[in-house]
């Protein structure tokens, strides 16, 4: 039994649903978890403490100022003795709590205190899941590293509803807390766990003017594909990405950017870290001075001069830091002279590792690896290089992160 011995602490909040929570309460006793609860004032509405604390056996927590149930536990304790923690079910006001860090009862105080693996599994009308103050709420946890399961689709309690709001089924739930305790042993990847991964993703945008930017046709799949098998292998990542039309993995920090100044400044915030993988495809220039209101085109046959400065190297940078990563990888994007344009910048930029690319489009005669699902990369270190066959940018991500467990 995969929880067998775990130690779960569920957090129980207010909505209609609160009363699914006495089943999986019972559900994951069956498998051998341990479970301790705190309930919201919300969800003390719905269902009886007494109740919780009949079917876990242990007393229920709801009172962040309560002497005795503070000594005994703490709130910073309760997450530390946990294994796992759950939320089930999370209502819109208290996803919205979490996503601003606030701590003024027991229930968000524990998880602002929290350093577990966290999953959440919402519960709510449709409407309130779909507003965009939800929306953007979810985002933000998902960012932080939050896991979610479900809403499900289909009938609410309410009459004449219906939508995605429905909390998921105990067993659903269940089985999302097994495989978020066992995904690193259950993956054939080897273990990240412990280390701190900095990634780069996708293109940046230099403005030119209030509707105009300078960008490439960088779609940050493999740098996300990157991030999600890192995530796997059980580190903790911080995906730093430009502007791409990808869902971030789970389980990660995500931090978006738009100019390569800004991806500067979050790869410093972000340090230190173990590892750094550059796989950004930063625009070398930026436009000198961004106009406030959108260029006009003027006279016929006028051309508006653009004049660019270099922009940082953000590569070059990090690994000139005092703080660097012990291993640092950079991407090499080329369409001719490969391994020789990778090896020059192996040694210009001062990476331990180029992951060299033909990023020519299919018009130009490559394979389309910038927006495409495939790749063919050589790895190219200060030993040598070696050319790995053509293959998917999800088997690529894989491969080389057993590549860096093994060096780091
Ligand atoms: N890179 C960076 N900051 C820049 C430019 C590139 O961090 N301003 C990083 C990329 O993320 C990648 C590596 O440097 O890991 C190589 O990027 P690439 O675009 O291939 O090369 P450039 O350094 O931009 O050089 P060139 O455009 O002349 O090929």
């Amino acid at each position: 039994m995969v929880l067998n011995g775990k130690n779960i602490l569920l957090v129980i909040t207010g909505g209609i649903a609160a009363y699914k929570a006495l089943d999986l309460i019972r559900r994951l006793r069956e498998r051998g978890g341990v479970i301790r609860c705190v309930m919201t004032k919300g969800a003390k509405e719905f269902i009886t403490p007494l109740s919780v604390q009949a079917l876990c056996e242990n007393p229920v927590m709801d009172d962040l100022f309560n002497l005795t149930q503070e000594d005994e536990i703490g709130h910073i304790r309760l997450s530390r003795a946990a294994d796992l923690v759950i939320v089930a079910p999370a209502s819109a006001d208290f996803l919205a709590k979490m996503a601003h860090g606030l701590a003024d009862d027991l229930a968000s105080a524990v998880l602002l205190a929290n350093n577990k693996p966290l999953l959440v599994a919402p519960a709510m009308n449709p409407h309130m899941w779909a507003h965009p103050a939800t929306r953007r709420n979810v985002e933000q946890l998902k960012g932080d590293g939050v896991f979610f399961i479900g809403p499900e689709t289909g009938e609410m309690a309410e009459r004449n509803e219906a939508g995605t709001g429905r909390l998921s089924e105990p067993l659903t739930i269940v089985q999302a807390a097994e495989d978020l305790l066992t995904a690193p042993k259950r993956s054939c990847l080897p273990k990240l766990e412990g280390k701190k991964i900095l990634i780069t993703a996708g293109p940046t945008h230099e403005p030119i003017d209030p509707v105009r930017y300078i960008a490439n046709r960088s779609s940050g799949k493999q740098g996300y594909a990157l991030a999600e098998v890192c995530v796997e292998a059980g580190a903790a990542v911080t995906l730093i990405s430009g502007p791409v039309n990808l869902a971030p993995p789970d389980g990660l920090v995500l931090k978006k950017v738009e100019t390569a100044s800004e991806m500067l400044q979050a790869v410093k915030d972000s340090l230190p870290a173990d590892i750094a993988i550059m796989a950004a495809a930063v625009a070398d220039w930026r436009v000198d001075k961004v106009a406030m209101d959108k260029i006009k085109k003027g006279e016929e046959g006028y051309v508006a001069p653009l004049f660019l400065s270099e922009n940082p190297d953000i590569l070059k940078t990090l690994c000139a830091m005092e703080n660097r990563p012990s291993l640092v990888v950079g991407f090499a994007a080329e369409t001719e002279k490969i391994l020789e344009y990778a090896q020059i910048k192996l040694s210009k930029k001062g990476a331990d590792m180029i992951v060299a690319n033909n990023v020519a489009p299919k018009s130009f005669g490559g394979i389309g690896v910038m927006g495409g699902d495939r790749n063919i990369v050589h790895l190219v270190t200060a030993d040598g290089h070696e050319s790995w066959k053509e293959m998917t940018k999800n088997d690529v991500a894989k491969r080389l992160v057993t590549v860096l467990a093994e060096k780091i």
